[in-house]
């Protein structure tokens, strides 16, 4: 018999381990860009599993693409070569222009590989074992050892220092801040090419090129993080190529597998530092997440994906600079493509929970702001709805 969406709720705060505060919600399925409750309640998704279901649900032909991986072969190992992994490896390096693709699990670990990456690129050539990484205040790049030490958050840290030695902090576009902090021991430069966690922040074309600039006069990696807002977010496939700068080393998760757990950093031939028995997974990219991440990139191609993010993110654009204009409880608004944020005069939490009352999803990032990363699939008529309801929620 099923039971009470409570005692679901119940249950799973008894077992589970309590490291999130949850919305009382019991998700049961989705169908397009709408999510259902286990009581049949609808929900307009403007959060995609934060920034993950860039095709929405049950996208024509990715769900029998995962089947039909399911009923081939679904593990391998990274021990022999399988043919969604090649096919998956190789429409990644096209989409972004980069040389090597090595799989994860997750977007953290993703944050591993390209810090191991820096490291070894730079002890390759001095053999020392000095080196810094400058990331980046306000940043985010997951919660495993590495990524959390260059995570530039004090709260997500403090409980677990010593943190991995060597990370120094500047002011994200602030290049003046960066250029600081180089000095002989500096193998990379990390940040998100467009801050997501931290409040939806996008980087001025200025600090970005800079960066680039920087990197090579002084033999430094500049490692972008594209986890949350790569895949077609920013209305191209990978955020940098807005600025049309090539990063050594990429890092790229959520939309990539839209629902299956696949992670992956990419680096230039250059960047390609690390060996066999340098790094390796068990699970990390197998058949079947590459089988999913292979069609999602076909998806993208074929049925142009990034051209509708262009479309539908400028008016999603207009709208929330009407909706910022109309009301002094919005006090600015931010993004670009589909990933935009508005910052609130107050904390977000009850805008938030009124939106779900009303059959919206949205979530929140950095301080009071409510942030927008729906599937990239929606449609004009869904930024309308999404504005009437939260319109008002504002009010
Ligand atoms: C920019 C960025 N980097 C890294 C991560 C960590 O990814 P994951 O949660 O898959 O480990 C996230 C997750 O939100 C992210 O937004």
């Amino acid at each position: 018999m099923k039971k009470s969406k409570q005692a679901y709720i119940d249950e799973a705060e008894h077992a589970l381990l309590h490291t999130y505060n949850r919305f009382p919600i019991v998700l049961d399925h989705g169908e397009g860009v709408y999510l259902y409750d286990l009581d049949g309640k609808k929900y307009l998704d403007f959060a995609a599993g934060i920034a993950v279901f860039a095709l929405g649900y049950h996208y024509p032909g990715y769900d029998e693409a995962v089947k039909n991986q399911v009923d081939k072969l679904i593990h391998t190992s990274n021990l022999f070569y399988s043919v969604p992994v090649a096919e998956a490896a190789e429409k990644l390096k096209k989409a972004s222009g980069m040389d090597r693709v090595f799989f994860t699990n997750s977007g953290t670990e993703a944050i591993e590989g390209a810090i191991k990456s820096a490291r070894k690129y730079a002890w390759l050539k001095d053999g020392k074992h000095d080196h810094e990484i400058i990331a980046m205040k306000h940043s985010f790049h997951g919660r495993s050892m590495g990524a959390l030490s260059v995570t530039g958050n004090e709260h997500y840290q403090e409980p677990f220092k010593p943190m991995i030695g060597g990370v120094k902090f500047a002011e994200y576009n602030d290049l003046d801040s960066v250029r600081a902090l180089v000095n002989e021991k500096t193998c990379a430069i990390i940040l998100e090419t467009l801050q997501g966690e931290g409040g939806v922040y996008v980087a001025e074309e200025a600090f970005i090129k800079g960066l680039r600039q920087l990197c090579d006069e002084n033999d430094i990696l500049l490692i972008c993080d594209e986890i949350q807002c790569g895949m077609g977010r920013t209305g191209s496939m990978f955020c940098y190529q807005n600025y049309n700068i090539c990063p050594d080393i990429v890092t790229v998760a959520k939309a990539l597998g839209c629902g299956v757990p696949i992670g992956a950093f990419l680096c230039t031939e250059k960047a390609a530092s690390l060996t066999p028995g340098d790094h390796g997974t068990t699970y990390g990219g197998n058949p079947l997440v590459c089988a999913a991440a292979s069609k999602v990139l076909d998806i993208f191609e074929q049925d142009h994906i990034v051209e509708h993010v262009q479309e539908v993110g400028t008016y999603l654009y207009e709208e929330l600079e009407k909706l910022t204009a109309e009301t002094d409880k919005i006090v600015a608004h931010r993004g670009m493509g589909l990933i935009q944020g508005i910052e609130l005069n107050e904390a977000p939490g009850t805008v938030i929970q009124k939106a779900q009352e009303k059959g919206l999803i949205v979530i929140s990032a950095g301080n009071n702001v409510i942030r927008f990363v729906p599937p990239l699939i929606i449609q004009k008529e869904h930024v309308d709805k999404m504005i009437a309801i939260l319109k008002q929620c504002i009010e």
